[in-house]
């Protein structure tokens, strides 16, 4: 029987839920005329909100979230906006303070039965803020990389508030490398929204598509900054099976091939950059997931002219980089007795992979990120 690992699984700690609480403009947590408790999270969002509870932040919730589903092993990473909206000394003290209690989280989780494993491991957060001194950032991925149960970091898109391909993360990118810590990469702030029109579509448009076009966006502008030439062992894992980049990589390649200012930047194909990303496989679908796989293995070969003769063990070797993930808590059933859909979706999918056999589906649902984080 193999184990089932779960990359993609949020918390709010108390500490933070806490901070939420005390906020009177989104990101907040409010109680609503029914007395229950509703999670704010973007700046546009009606005052109903989404329901929170002690799955963002019992420890036994989670845990009994993840006996229900078969989860043996959960990298739980904070949930968005993580930092964003505070002030460089709130957020470099609040950084401090949750990456502690996000360490002592996975340290007082339960082990595997007859392992030595724990059932929880952590990805911490830096106070990437505008103004902050990177001093501070870099005291933050010294911390991550000291404590025991924290595998690396979870990031939203915004960096030091120019984005990822602003030179001044340089020395951040350098001591993430060097600590051989994993960077998940998440969106929370979706696209312009007035690009979703008029019509009352609730959170459906920012989060099917503006989550993953920022992701796409965020991630891109990291490959075309010559990122990856310059920290060439950096580890990334895509939320949401990399958003859109999978699909319009080509199209990438085409683009810069015809801007000699960004190819004279880059030493490879942009596509070639893809085969260097890990991607979770939060995509609710085969296809999707046969796709994704394709592309990122067949990314290093857009070099050497060759490319379309191999789809079928291209997805066996692309599956690789793909971790089996959730997204918990976010998305509950309507009924508390109900298995989560995330779940039960996203494993339907790895099950129906055309090309994937026992070896690809048992790497997606654990081997590949028990390999990724060094659970071991
Ligand atoms: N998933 C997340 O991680 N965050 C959201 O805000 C919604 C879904
Ligand atoms: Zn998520």
């Amino acid at each position: 029987m193999t184990l089932l690992v779960d990359v993609h699984t949020h918390v709010y700690l108390p500490r933070y839920a806490s901070w939420l609480r005390s906020r009177s403009v989104a990101p907040r947590i409010l109680v609503n005329e029914a007395g229950e408790e509703r999670l704010l999270i973007l700046e546009n969002e009606t005052n109903v909100g989404r329901p929170v509870g002690p799955s963002y932040w019992d420890i036994n919730a989670k845990l009994s979230f993840m006996d229900q589903h078969g989860i043996d092993i959960s990298v739980v990473s904070f949930a968005n906006p993580w930092l964003d909206f505070l002030s460089p000394p709130d957020a470099e003290s609040l950084a401090r303070d949750l990456n502690v209690d996000l360490e002592e989280y996975c340290a007082t989780s339960p082990s595997l039965p007859s392992s030595s494993l724990k059932r929880i491991y952590g990805l911490g957060l830096l106070p990437l803020v505008p103004g902050i001194p990177v001093s501070s950032v870099l005291e933050a991925v010294s911390q991550i990389a000291k404590a025991p149960h924290l595998r690396g970091l979870i990031m939203g898109t915004k960096g030091l508030g120019k984005g990822l391909d602003d030179d001044a993360l340089n020395p951040v990118w350098k001591a993430i490398e060097e600590n051989g810590l994993v960077v998940f990469l998440h969106p929370h702030y979706g696209v312009d929204p007035s690009a979703w029109g008029e019509k009352e579509n609730g959170h459906v448009l920012p989060l099917a598509l503006g989550f993953p076009f920022e992701t796409t966006t965020a991630i891109t502008r990291f490959i075309l900054s010559g990122a990856f030439d310059r920290f060439p062992s950096i580890r990334i894992l895509l939320a949401h099976s990399g958003g859109t980049l999978p699909q319009l990589s080509s199209r990438l390649a085409s683009c810069i091939d015809h801007d000699p200012v960004v190819a004279s930047r880059l030493k490879h194909d942009a596509r070639f950059y893809l085969g260097k990303l890990w991607f979770d496989a939060v995509a609710y679908g085969p296809e999707e997931l046969a796709f994704v796989s394709e592309i990122i293995s067949r990314a290093g070969r857009y070099e050497s002219g060759s490319t379309n003769t191999k789809s079928l063990a291209d997805r066996k070797e692309g599956s690789k980089r793909m971790l089996f993930g959730t997204d918990h808590p976010f998305f509950p059933p309507l009924s508390s007795s109900e298995k989560w859909k995330s779940v039960v979706e996203n494993l339907e999918a790895i099950d129906a992979v055309a090309g994937w056999g026992t070896n690809e589906r048992e790497g997606v649902r654990a081997g590949n990120a028990l390999t990724f984080f060094g659970i071991q």
